[in-house]
């Protein structure tokens, strides 16, 4: 029929040509650093655990293997003050945890966002998409809503909420964004993960040390992104290009990270065996997705891990036997901010394309042009994303 348009003159209008692109990154931490040398005494004080003296030994031996130097957390001992039932082990906690973090996380997310918005360089009515991710407490309307009232976004922008996905999510927002961009022609999705650990802050207990495990890693921070497809380059630099994602679930895996939202906050359990699991299974992740553009060699790309703790770092490392200077920015954000969970890979892909400018590289990515980053998590979940740096002169 002349004159109306078919369905395929609409799909292809809304389809974008290119992949979609990280526009701009940007990130936010809470001012309360905490050193780790000093946390083990700490914890135990604020949570008048101090008799439990075999118990701090093991938390002290934790905290000096986690290569964490330091970390920022919002709860303080004030706030644990105002709310001793989040000193205990399993004291009927929520209300207290939740009064936090509805309140704080969309503040936390807002700080990373003007972040990634300023870098980018365009007004914020062009963000046509927002998709918000924490583990941090629920919430209705959503964190999502917030940040869009906070932020002055319009009331039209596309929301999505992702909650409770745990330290997999990074590679989550990054596969959805992907989805988003390359579908619809001209969008600009605001990406943000905010985590704040006063729903997972508990006090130790003897019948469950590994609890200990998650109070010595986690720690509070907030990553933001701005994606789309088919840059502006005269207005928008480039960063990286997403090109392929995959989720899976680690066989023979179930139950080794779980969590559980209950009276008491959110419970994590952590088995011993994640590291080796992980280690073991990441070999056919990485053949899935490199086999098909002719990578074999896993150290001619650059890598973004998520630094759940570093034995799973050490152990992938051995199991692919990767140069020592491949995990360098993985390590180092572990090291600087601790495991902030989902916003950790964001987190690195900012430290990776900022050394690389300062180093002299010739692209984003340590001057190599392909790079993965995995997403690690509660499942076990592993998110896999191809990365395709730009060259520096474009990014800058
Ligand atoms: C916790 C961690 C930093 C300890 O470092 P390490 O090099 O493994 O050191 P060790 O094996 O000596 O462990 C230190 C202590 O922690 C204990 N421990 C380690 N993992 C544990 C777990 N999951 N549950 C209970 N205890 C645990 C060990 O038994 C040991 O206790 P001990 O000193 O009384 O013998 C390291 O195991 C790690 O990175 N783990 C991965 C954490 C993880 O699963 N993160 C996923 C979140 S996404």
């Amino acid at each position: 029929m002349a004159g109306i348009v078919s369905v395929e003159e609409i799909r292809k209008a809304q389809t974008a040509a290119g992949p979609a692109t990280i526009l701009s990154i940007g990130t936010a931490v809470p001012s309360h650093c905490v050193l780790q040398a000093d946390y083990p005494d700490y914890y135990f004080r604020v949570t008048n655990s101090d008799h439990l003296t075999k118990l701090k030994e093991k938390f002290r031996r934790m905290c000096e293997k986690s290569m964490i130097k330091k970390r920022y957390l919002h709860v303080t001992e004030e706030i644990l003050k105002e709310n001793p039932s989040m000193r205990d082990y399993w004291s009927p906690s929520l209300d207290a945890r939740q009064d936090i973090v509805v309140v704080e996380v969309p503040k936390l997310g807002k700080e990373a966002a003007v972040k990634a918005i300023k870098e980018w360089g365009q007004p914020k009515s062009k963000i046509t998409h927002l998709i918000f991710c924490t583990t941090s407490g629920v919430d209705m309307p959503g964190a999502d809503y917030q940040l869009t009232k906070l932020l002055g976004l319009r009331p039209s922008v596309k929301r999505t909420m992702i909650y409770q996905q745990g330290c997999f999510a990074g590679g989550t927002v990054l596969r959805l964004s992907k989805d988003i961009a390359e579908n619809n022609k001209g969008a600009r999705i605001l990406v943000v993960c905010a985590e704040i650990t006063a729903v997972t802050f508990r006090g130790p207990s003897e019948m469950h040390p590994d609890s200990l495990v998650g109070q010595a890693l986690f720690a509070d921070g907030a990553a933001a992104l701005i994606v789309g497809a088919d840059p502006d380059t005269k207005i928008e630099r480039p960063l990286f290009q997403l090109v392929w994602t995959a989720q899976t679930i680690v066989p023979d895996s179930e139950g080794s990270i779980d969590g559980h939202l209950r009276e008491v906050g959110l419970a994590f359990h952590l088995q011993k065996d994640i590291p080796g699991l992980i280690a073991k299974n990441i070999e056919k992740s990485l053949e899935e997705a490199f086999k098909p553009i002719g990578i074999r060699d896993y150290n001619s790309i650059f890598w973004i891990a998520h630094p759940g703790g570093p034995a799973i770092l050490d152990q992938v490392e051995e199991k692919i036997g990767l140069k020592e200077e491949k995990l360098r920015a993985t390590r180092h954000v572990l090291s600087e901010y601790g495991n902030v969970s989902s916003g950790c890979v964001l987190f690195i892909l900012d430290e990776m394309r900022k050394k690389s400018l300062e180093e002299g590289k010739a692209t984003t990515g340590e001057g190599f042009e392909w790079g993965v980053l995995f997403g690690f998590g509660p499942g076990l979940t592993v998110e896999t994303v191809v990365l395709h740096s730009v060259p520096i002169a474009s990014a800058h």
